[in-house]
């Protein structure tokens, strides 16, 4: 089934934040942020922009009507700075004017005496300052220390990967519109309406029955609208109240950009060692993270950055620490992966490390360490491992060997071009690592027409969600997908919803749809029996037809809802799902959290331009763990796309802050992600098909994060090929690998002949 999205998006139909249809006396927002990124304000003259033709209002943490605070896990982030600034681009006031424009020019006029303070911006400095989010956490298994002595190889190193801009489509934004009876209805381009609904109703005091958070759909999200579009929410909410009129902010790009928290850069050191087969024995590995000026979702990152840092591998002993170091950068935030994919960067580099020391292919390494069923994570859940059946699977379907051949060949009989390659295994868990927001809620109206209604708490961001709820609701009544609609969201019609987030949207709300429908079916079975005059026999329903013991009845499903209607039977369902089986203990870092895994395997071939550092992904060949996919077009979108996002952060997207704390990386033009000419040559997916029991959704695994992962694999392969021309380069692992960095590698410590 296709995207049922795809035809309103290629006429330009679907509606965005700012394409809601203006209600009269809507004024438009603007905020003044921190021109520096740490100090205290001394004085804040906004006299003039007040007087600025077309302003009506310009708010600060004054006209504050609850608590100046919108920190979601930990109370550390006012809406308004009051007087301490500690990142760029931090909100100290909020105008509001009759145009768009008017209220940008008015920001342009407010002027703020700051007081500078030293700025920091590398985690390790913070945390040598003691500047920790949280306690530092610790994930243990065997004993690390004891194993040592074990180890025939022990290689040790630093790996740090950077921060990555979401650049949805749409940027963020936020409307809300007063209402009669005191209530709010706040439209917002959120993945978290509940989440929105919260910091609003902190901010402005009002109880969250007052307040109406709408969803439409989202041009985007990848995680930056998680946590982060509560700012701007609360800030229209709140100058709503104020002035009693509509209020609307859609930011403008650079905005956006400066303003938000990105993909948490990381700085890690590694030690690995191994014994004379090449078994990974012991691992540690220290994590700094740099969690930016607030906590946001810093410690939930951090956790699943200690969850995946041993990847796809199985090590019998491990100690993994993490610290969540504070800047004055804007407070990062969840992005595609939420932590995982820097855990995984890090023991991908220690065994590329230790290859390159040992003078071995990193791939046997790999490949000896996989995990198999029954295999403890660190975490204490043990695996249920598809890691060598992707594996093996992707080693046979692309002939491995004869890609080998092919990339030794080409480098050998070219001396300005090399080619790399290397394997990509992933492993990822599926489900909030918060146990309690492994929840979600659908509530579904079949009317007497036979058309059916579903709402979910599912943020339709471009992942294709709504068309899988529409799917599980046809599937369950197996009626034609044309007879149902799937409704927008909001916080009065699904209520305490967790963020569509962690790959887990359509397993969590499609298990309650399919509940809610499964439960009007059987009302309807039984209707059906009494229509029929049926006792004791089989009453199925399928393809709209009413079939008893094996025989289609004259009964179809618009006569069977109406005749349930006559009856007084309810053709409405309400219900709750909660995954089962799940559990984590935080203070002793073990448990059960993930319903279930994901796994799959890359192969990526690069080829570098060894004269100019430039280079093309020539294919990643890929092995997916889809469990049953139940939409193979949105999933191999998904697959497409993550490999795409995952190799620009490996590749060229370069987020630049200057030691003062200041975005230079600031516009597209200074800001670079993979364009078509960029992505992979070819991509190839191929499907390992599991039916195992599992938690998803009609066996269905997640796929909205784990593809992301298999982009770090171009990383790999570009340091092969840079390695092929000059294998006396010392390199660091440092990501993104832009073609700046592969020139200084190609030619670090050359002798070049002419
Ligand atoms: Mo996603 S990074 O779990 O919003």
């Amino acid at each position: 089934m296709k995207n049922i999205d795809s035809i309103g998006h290629v006429r330009g139909e679907s509606i965005y934040l700012d394409d809601i249809p203006l209600i009269q006396g809507t004024l438009f927002g603007a905020a003044y942020g921190s021109p520096i990124a740490h100090g205290f304000i001394r004085a804040l003259d906004i006299s003039e922009a007040e007087r600025h033709p077309g302003v009506v209002r310009i708010l600060t943490f004054r006209d504050i009507r609850g608590e100046n605070q919108i920190g979601g896990i930990i109370p550390d982030e006012p809406l308004f700075a009051e007087q301490h600034v500690h990142f760029c681009g931090m909100p100290i006031a909020f105008a509001v004017a009759v145009s768009e424009k008017a209220a940008r020019e008015a920001v342009g006029k407010i002027k703020a005496e700051i007081e500078p303070c030293p700025v920091v911006t590398d985690p390790r400095e913070a945390q040598a300052n003691g500047e920790l989010i949280i306690p530092p956490r610790t994930f243990r298994l065997g004993d690390v220390d004891q194993a040592w002595s074990l180890c025939t190889h022990i290689v040790e190193g630093r790996a740090d990967t950077n921060g990555q801009e979401h650049l949805y489509i749409e940027t963020q934004g936020a409307y809300a519109i007063p209402l009669e009876n005191g209530v709010i209805r706040v439209h917002s381009s959120t993945q978290a309406p509940t989440a929105v609904q919260r910091a609003v109703s902190k901010v402005t005091g009002l109880p969250m029955h007052a307040l109406d958070i709408a969803v439409n759909r989202l041009g985007g999200g990848f995680g930056g609208k998680e946590d982060q579009a509560n700012v701007w929410a609360a800030l229209c909410a709140l100058a709503c109240i104020q002035v009693g009129r509509p209020v609307k902010y859609s930011l403008p790009r650079t905005d956006d950009m400066v303003m938000t928290g990105k993909r948490h850069p990381y700085s890690s050191d590694f030690k690995i060692g191994l014994d004379k087969d090449l078994k990974i024995l012991a691992y540690e590995v220290t994590f700094y993270q740099n969690a930016g000026a607030a906590a946001d979702l810093s410690p939930a990152v951090l956790e699943r950055t200690l969850f995946h840092c041993t990847n796809s591998y199985f090590i019998p002993h491990v100690r993994a620490t993490a610290y969540s170091c504070r800047t004055h950068l804007p407070p990062n935030t969840a992005f595609r992966g939420f932590g995982g994919p820097q855990g995984m960067f890090v023991i991908e580099a220690a065994i590329a490390k230790t290859a390159e020391v040992l003078g071995v292919d990193a791939a046997v390494i790999q490949k000896r360490n996989l995990l198999r069923t029954g295999d403890e994570f660190p975490y204490g859940q043990p695996a249920e491992s598809e890691a060598h059946a992707c594996w093996q699977k992707a080693e046979d379907l692309y002939d491995v060997v004869a890609l080998r051949g092919e990339v030794e060949g080409f480098n050998k009989s070219n001396r300005l071009f090399k080619k790399g390659l290397s394997f990509m295994p992933v492993c990822f868990g599926i489900s909030f690592t918060k146990t309690l927001m492994n929840q979600a809620r659908a509530l579904v109206h079949v009317y007497t027409d036979g058309s059916v209604s579903v709402v979910t708490g599912a943020v339709e961001m471009g992942q294709g969600v709504n068309t899988k709820m529409l799917q599980v609701a046809a599937t369950v009544f197996s009626i034609d997908p044309g007879l149902v609609k799937v409704q927008s969201t909001s916080t009065y019609k699904i209520a305490n919803t967790s963020p569509s987030a962690a790959s887990a949207t359509a397993d969590l709300n499609g298990k309650a749809v399919q509940m809610a429908c499964t439960g009007i079916l059987r009302r309807l079975k039984e209707v059906a029996a009494l229509e029929l005059g049926v006792t004791g026999g089989m009453i199925e329903l399928k393809e709209g037809v009413v079939w008893v013991d094996g025989a289609a009845s004259a009964m179809d499903w618009k006569k069977l809802v109406l005749a349930a209607f006559v009856r007084r039977v309810s053709l409405s369902e309400h219900a709750h799902y909660a995954t089962p089986g799940i559990h984590f203990d935080p203070s002793k870092g073990k448990g059960h959290p993930f319903a279930y895994h994901v796994y799959g395997t890359a192969i990526v071939v690069v080829t570098l331009d060894c004269l100019r550092g430039r280079y093309t992904i020539d294919a990643v060949k890929v092995v997916h763990d889809f469990g049953v996919s139940m939409n193979t077009l949105i999933d191999r979108g998904q697959i497409e796309g993550g490999i795409v996002q995952g190799a620009g952060w490996m590749t060229m997207e370069e987020v630049l802050y200057d030691a003062s704390g200041r975005l230079r990386s600031n516009t597209l033009s200074t800001y670079k992600v993979p364009d078509i000419y960029s992505a992979p040559s070819a991509i190839s997916i191929e499907a390992l098909h599991t039916e195992r029991d599992n938690l998803a959704i009609f066996r269905s695994k997640a796929v909205g994060e784990p593809p992301l992962m298999y982009g770090i694999g171009v990383y790999f392969a570009l340091r092969q090929a840079i390695r092929a021309f000059n294998p006396s380069a010392d390199l660091s692992f440092s990501a993104p690998l832009t073609p700046e960095k592969a020139l200084m590698g190609l030619y670090d410590k050359k002798h070049v002949t002419a």
